[in-house]
Formats: C-alpha cells, sequence, structure tokens
C-alpha cells in the first residue's frame, strides 16, 4: 500500500493509512504470489468479507509484506 501510494497507484486510496480498516487498499493477487505473501490475520479476513468486489485472491494491499519474493507480481486494483 506505501508503495502504491507514493507511486501515485490509482485507486489505491488507504484512508485508515494502513490500519486495517477502511478496504480501500483492496487489490486482487495472481494465485502463484497469493500463495507466498503474508500471512492473512483475522481483522483483515474482516474486513475483506464486508467489501461487496470481495475475491479469491483479495488482500488487504496494506497487510501484504512486499520482499524480492515478490518480484514480478502482478495485481488488480478493486
Ligand atoms: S489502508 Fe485501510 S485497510 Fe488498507
Amino acid at each position: 500500500m506505501v508503495a502504491a501510494v507514493e507511486n501515485s497507484i490509482a485507486g489505491i486510496k488507504a484512508v485508515c493509512n494502513g490500519c486495517c480498516n477502511c478496504g480501500t487498499c483492496h487489490v486482487e493477487i495472481e494465485p502463484e504470489f497469493l500463495k507466498i505473501t503474508s500471512p492473512m490475520y483475522s481483522g483483515e479476513k474482516q474486513v475483506l468479507t464486508k467489501l461487496k468486489n470481495n475475491q479469491a485472491g483479495s488482500r488487504l494491499a496494506c497487510q501484504v509484506i512486499v520482499d524480492e519474493k515478490l518480484e514480478g507480481m502482478r495485481i488488480i486494483v478493486r
């Protein structure tokens, strides 16, 4: 989320500034990368279930820890 905001990626509003309660950083991650992203905690799951466009690959960008193993990952901004 921070990388998206700092690079002016459209659609990432991040209203709660990464506190995992607004859902405005919702993204969809490709399955091959989804399985190697940082674990999803219950708070993130709760926010995602409230989003009407929640998908199998949905994550809150503010909860995904980006490191070198995610190089090449593509996301869809929801
Ligand atoms: S920035 Fe609000 S949930 Fe991610």
